[in-house]
């Protein structure tokens, strides 16, 4: 049987998406062993992937395609700055068809299209962790489970400040848009989020969650005393308290300020009827312990993999960020794909426009394309993985230059799964 890798481009009339996209939609649903979906729901649903691009794997006789791809152009923060990705998603193939190439075709052809049209970075999460070194991807940040134990907690500063308000899902986005994109230049990695997003995070109505309405969901924005807003979180009763005491699961929290955070974890520890809250896509270096006087009250828990990055131009990916020291380093990049392959000086003599250009000089450093992407954002650091013989320092102290060169204010941080 033939293969074609075909491109869709979604469109949809009235809300509802035109038939290839529906089609696409289903199978791709299908390889992730979602709920099977009404018709008529799923059309409107697949409404919302106007906007991306999605691309299949057709057998030339079935109008379903046996796999899919989905991704489209989302701004992520890098130090100092910002750069588009090519967000990549919804990689699935149909359980008969596995292990024949068929995920490689289709991203192989994804990545071709973002590097020939310009993006410097491809990006996705994974639900295995084996599957995309081979494809150049390098895991660059984590996120972690956090609970509090609202009985337990008592915050530093006694007294609230600032004001809070609740949102309701139509006003949901105009109000806490516009706070997100401040509050995730605070974090490298923490990427923008789309209008369908948006609309998911306070409906709970979304594709993988089989379009099932999540009605116990609630919002809250958090102004100064001036009224400028500073910061909201979303958050859905994970627990009712008819069992004793409730749970409450954040589902977003972005705050701008330290005191706009502090009073969101005060709003959500005050709950009546709640005696824990958790979130499974905190960060990994969350203030909250350090603003209540029992430490203890907020337990760290687990900590999982989030973004995996491709570097597909090295100039383009690495001059976007910015770097806090002044060094020279040459870094010899092994990528078999030809993306990120080269001899790369990295010269941030000039702090606004650090250059990257190919040079004959001799390497400081070897590595490949995953580890690149692992450390671009600096939360890999290089002495690490030259510890796991993942990255080679051709000259004494290298790895360690390196490391103080893509070092990030903060931890890098994506609250949003896509
Ligand atoms: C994971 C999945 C997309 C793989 O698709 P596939 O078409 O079988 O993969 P391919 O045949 O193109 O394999 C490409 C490479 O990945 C390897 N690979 C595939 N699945 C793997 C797995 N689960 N673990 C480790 N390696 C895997 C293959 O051996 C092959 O290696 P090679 O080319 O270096 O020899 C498919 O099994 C699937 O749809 N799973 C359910 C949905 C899912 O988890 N999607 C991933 C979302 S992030």
């Amino acid at each position: 049987m033939t293969h074609e890798v075909r491109r869709i481009v979604p469109h949809a009339t009235d809300g509802v998406a035109d038939a290839d996209t529906v089609t696409w939609t289903r199978a791709m649903l299908a390889a992730f062993l979602r709920p099977r979906v009404e018709p008529g729901d799923l059309a409107r649903a697949a409404a919302d992937l106007v906007g991306s691009r999605l691309r299949g794997v057709y057998e030339t006789a079935d109008p379903a395609p046996v796999a899919t791809l989905r991704s489209w152009d989302s701004r992520m923060s890098v130090p100092g700055g910002e750069v588009t990705v090519d967000a990549v998603t919804a990689i699935g193939v149909r359980a008969t068809h596995r292990r024949r190439g068929l995920l490689r075709a289709v991203l192989v052809d994804d990545l071709a299209e973002a590097a020939r049209t310009g993006t410097p970075i491809a990006a996705l999460t994974s639900t295995q962790g084996a599957l995309y070194e081979r494809f150049g991807f390098g895991l660059a940040s984590w996120n972690r489970a956090l609970r509090l134990d609202t009985r337990a907690a008592a915050f530093r500063v006694p007294e609230a400040t600032g004001r809070l308000r609740t949102l309701e899902p139509a006003t949901l986005a105009s109000a806490a848009a516009p706070v997100q994109d401040r509050a995730r230049r605070r974090h490298p990695g923490s990427m923008d989020r789309g209008e369908a997003s948006w609309a998911a995070l306070m409906t709970g109505v979304n594709l993988f969650g089989g379009l099932r309405p999540d009605p116990v969901r609630h919002a809250v924005l958090w102004s100064d005393a001036t009224g400028r807003p500073g910061g909201y979180v979303v958050y859905r009763v994970a627990q009712d308290w008819a069992g004793g005491s409730g749970e409450i699961a954040v589902l977003d929290l972005q705050a701008t300020t330290p005191e706009s955070y502090r009073e969101l974890w005060r709003h959500l520890a005050s709950l009546d009827l709640v005696g824990a809250v958790t979130w499974g896509d905190a960060s990994t270096d969350e203030p909250l312990p350090w603003l209540l006087t029992d430490p203890r009250a907020a337990a760290p828990g687990a900590s999982r993999e989030m973004l995996w990055l491709r570097i597909l131009d090295v100039p383009g990916a690495l001059g976007a960020r910015r770097y806090p020291v002044t060094e020279q380093i040459v870094l010899a990049v092994d990528d078999p794909a030809g993306y990120a392959a080269g001899t790369w000086l990295l010269d941030t003599t000039d702090p606004v426009e650090p250059r990257i250009v190919t040079t004959t000089a001799e390497p400081d450093v070897a590595l490949d394309a995953p580890a690149l992407g692992s450390l671009y954002l600096g939360g890999v650091d290089p002495r690490v993985l030259a510890r796991a013989g993942r990255l080679e320092e051709r000259t004494p102290g290298a790895a360690g230059r390196l490391a103080r060169l893509v070092a990030a204010p903060t931890v890098p941080w994506n609250g949003i799964r896509f």
